[in-house]
């Protein structure tokens, strides 16, 4: 068990109501306009990656990979995925780590984030909607190989408590089909949308389902400067930091964060390298972070 090792204030949480009150209950109440502008069913994906961004230039990520949970992928990323895990792994127990997430892609703007994390050599786990995947498999396939975590977070991003168990098995269902297409394995996490849960919607699948412990709100303030004075001034050793990659504003505060939580020693890492290289067997966030 590698929990208990973890520096700080991070902590395990089985119970579902506590995870819920520290995380759920803000998130969702502040979440109107989450909700209704961003996730949409069918605005999804064409009101957030209509508008041009960034090139999707398809560059290799340089640089020996710092870390990363080895992996099997399709044979064309093996090679890839196999270096970053030869490296000598990042050991949470000894230094100070945070995981960086990035939720509701995969989108316009994650080539741009890709770019940030690799000059950082940093890692981070992408918790991807299954219809952007379907919409934009090459970029998750630039996603994975650069020796990030992917994560499940649903085909629409419903609320899930709200749906039937046949109905939530499908939202998982179709997006590991899409995952899978594209880049060979499914998601081992699933962070459920507005970090909703419930006990039915928990006993649908057997993955650990991941909330976050720093909400950086940066899809309510779209202010790359306050994004990443959020983010660096809430993380502590353990954190996992919730961002979203369709959000310009939140890709362009990504180079801040890096610099400014490196210069105070901190590695970024992958959500199960967070827990010593495997996926975490439990639903858990990080209590009041
Ligand atoms: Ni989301």
């Amino acid at each position: 068990m590698h929990i208990g090792a973890i520096r700080g204030t991070a902590r395990l949480i089985t119970a579902l109501a506590m995870v819920t009150a520290a995380c759920g209950a803000g998130h969702r109440a502040a979440t109107a306009d989450h909700s209704t502008t961003d996730h949409s069913t069918t605005g999804h994906t064409t009101t957030d990656h209509s508008a041009t961004g960034p090139a999707a230039a398809g560059a290799a990520i340089a640089g020996p990979a710092a870390e990363g949970p080895a992996a099997t992928g399709p044979a064309v990323t093996r090679r890839s995925r196999r270096s970053a895990a030869d490296a000598k792994p990042i050991d949470c127990r000894r230094v100070k780590c945070v995981a960086l997430t990035f939720d509701d892609g995969p989108g316009v703007y994650t080539d741009e984030l890709l770019r940030h994390l690799a000059a950082y050599r940093a890692r981070a786990t992408f918790f991807v909607i299954g219809q952007n995947v379907a919409a934009h498999p090459e970029v998750l396939r630039r996603t994975y190989e650069a020796g990030h975590e992917i994560g499940g977070h649903t085909w629409s991003h419903p609320d899930l408590t709200k749906l039937t168990a046949a109905a939530v098995r499908a939202q998982f269902a179709r997006t590991d089909q899409a995952v899978k297409a594209a880049i060979g394995v499914t998601p081992k996490l699933i962070r459920p949308p507005y970090g909703a849960l419930s006990a039915s919607v928990r006993r649908q699948t057997r993955r650990p389902m991941v909330l976050w412990s720093v909400d950086t709100l940066d899809w309510l303030h779209r202010d790359s400067a306050r994004v990443a004075r959020k983010a660096v001034r809430s993380v502590r050793p353990g954190s996992i930091v919730l961002f979203h990659d369709i959000h310009p504003t939140t890709v362009a505060a990504i180079p801040q964060v890096l610099k400014l939580l490196s210069a105070r020693g901190y590695r970024f890492v992958t959500v199960s390298r967070l827990f010593g290289g495997e996926p975490p067997r439990l639903v858990y966030s990080r209590a009041r972070g």
